[in-house]
């Protein structure tokens, strides 16, 4: 979210006449993207400006911006611990970046813009996108999230959710297409609760989705992220009928322990979750999984945990985002005492992570010696490769030859020689689709 944010701004500078620099010393202004969905970023955040202070003393003129959630949480911190700071802008806010650079260049500063819904969709003004698309594309179509769940900042930093209008989706991919994208990437905090307030046409997460299917040029679709209680029947026809719909899905569990789960306000159980996964695999057997999980949560028993890796086990993710838990202001959580010690955090993360690794590992192996469809997102010359992309699963594929014939953009085929966690390694196979 914070990438396609940071896109976003940068398309918007653009059209100001702003250029991204490759070395930060050369730079008129600055924007730090922030998150702060844990703890570690926001610390991270702090000190990335401790070596920017001297930019500015070298270069008063230097525009000296944050934006993102810790922009949008922490502006009193921020303002105090970054004296030379120009302006602070939401990451609800992010389409007035134009005008809040204007009111810096005219004088004025600090300018803060953290309100939520000034802008009640991501239409930028005075289209068209300039710039040409990478093959593969991100596009917002909800904002926000009201989900709530009690660990979690989100809501408090993104605000209500607001999902915006299909034509202007379609508008925009349509746009992307015409720049070079092949693969389109839907984003949102919960995509799957798309459509249930606020359009002035209609449109269910489904629909939207077959839609998309229909937009010339659009060769891949995908969708990051769902929230397992919004996911319908209709999405599960939705990946056995739509053919660019790729058999991936990233859909968080957090724990594998009901209790741990009532706890994290994520109303559903461990039951209603595998239930949903064997639908899913009935419809569609060779669907690719991945997942978040959090460790460590207030109160979480030894036993509570194993449920989790229990769980990890059974549904066999590809791939798992793992966390140990990061109490969060603001965030019901808060209230509960955090009573695990960080080293049995720790241990309980590695013990996920080496779970998980495993599982990777034992997963890829099904793609030795097999041709997969790799979409090329990169050249990539280390190591006598030459491109770098991914296949359907989201598996990242690098692979020799074809220099000659291929580019960025091109859908191909690899055979498979060598695999190592997430990466497959192989040979370019053909141009046959
Ligand atoms: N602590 C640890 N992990 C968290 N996440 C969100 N909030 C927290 C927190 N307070 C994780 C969840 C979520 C992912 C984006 O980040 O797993 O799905
Ligand atoms: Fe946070 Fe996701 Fe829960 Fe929304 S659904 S509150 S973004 S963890």
């Amino acid at each position: 979210m914070n990438v396609a944010d940071t896109d976003r701004m940068e398309l918007l500078l653009f059209q100001s006449g702003y250029l991204r620099t490759l070395h930060v010393e050369d730079a008129d202004m600055v924007v730090v993207n922030t998150c702060s969905i844990r703890e570690k970023a926001e610390q991270k955040v702090f000190s990335l400006f401790g070596g920017l202070k001297s930019l500015k003393q070298a270069n008063p003129d230097l525009i000296l911006g944050v934006a993102g959630c810790l922009a949008q949480q922490e502006q009193n911190i921020l303002m105090k611990r970054v004296p030379h700071l120009d302006f602070i802008v939401g990451p609800d806010a992010v389409e007035s970046i134009q005008q809040i650079v204007h009111r810096v260049s005219q004088g004025e500063g600090p300018v803060v813009w953290t309100e939520f819904d000034s802008h009640k969709n991501y239409s930028i003004p005075e289209q068209p996108l300039i710039k040409d698309s990478s093959p593969s594309a991100y596009v917002n179509i909800i904002k926000g999230c009201d989900k709530f769940c009690s660990f979690c900042v989100v809501p408090y930093t993104r605000g209500r959710e607001k999902s915006r209008e299909a034509e202007e989706i379609y508008a925009e991919i349509r746009q992307l297409v015409d720049k070079g994208a092949k693969e389109i990437v839907l984003l949102g905090q919960n995509v799957n609760a798309y459509g249930k307030r606020g359009l002035e046409q209609p449109v269910a997460f489904h629909e939207l989705l077959y839609g998309i299917a229909e937009i010339n040029g659009v060769e891949r679709l995908r969708f990051i992220t769902s929230h397992p209680m919004d996911f319908t029947r209709d999405l599960i026809h939705a990946y056995r009928d739509i053919d660019i719909l790729m058999n991936h899905l990233h859909l968080p569990v957090q724990s594998g322990s009901n209790r741990i789960l009532e706890m994290m306000r994520r109303s559903h159980t461990v039951e209603w979750y595998m239930d949903l996964i064997a639908q899913l695999k009935s419809e569609v057997p060779d669907i690719a999984l991945s997942t978040d999980i959090i460790v460590g949560f207030p109160g979480e028993t030894r036993q509570e945990f194993e449920e989790t890796l229990k769980l990890m086990e059974e549904v066999r993710f590809n791939s798992s985002y793992m966390f140990s838990y990061s109490p969060r202001p603001n965030t019901p959580a808060l209230e509960m005492v955090d009573d695990i010690p960080q080293e049995e955090k720790q241990e309980r993360l590695q013990q996920t992570i080496q779970l998980q690794n495993r599982l990777t590992e034992e997963n890829s192996q099904k793609f030795l010696g097999q041709e997969v469809e790799v979409l090329i997102e990169n050249v990539n010359l280390r190591k006598g490769m030459s491109f770098k992309g991914r296949n359907p699963h989201y598996w990242s594929v690098v692979f020799k030859g074809g220099e000659d014939h291929l580019n960025p953009g091109d859908i191909t085929r690899v055979r498979v020689e060598e695999v190592s966690g997430h990466v497959l390694r192989g040979s370019w196979a053909t141009n046959r689709r």
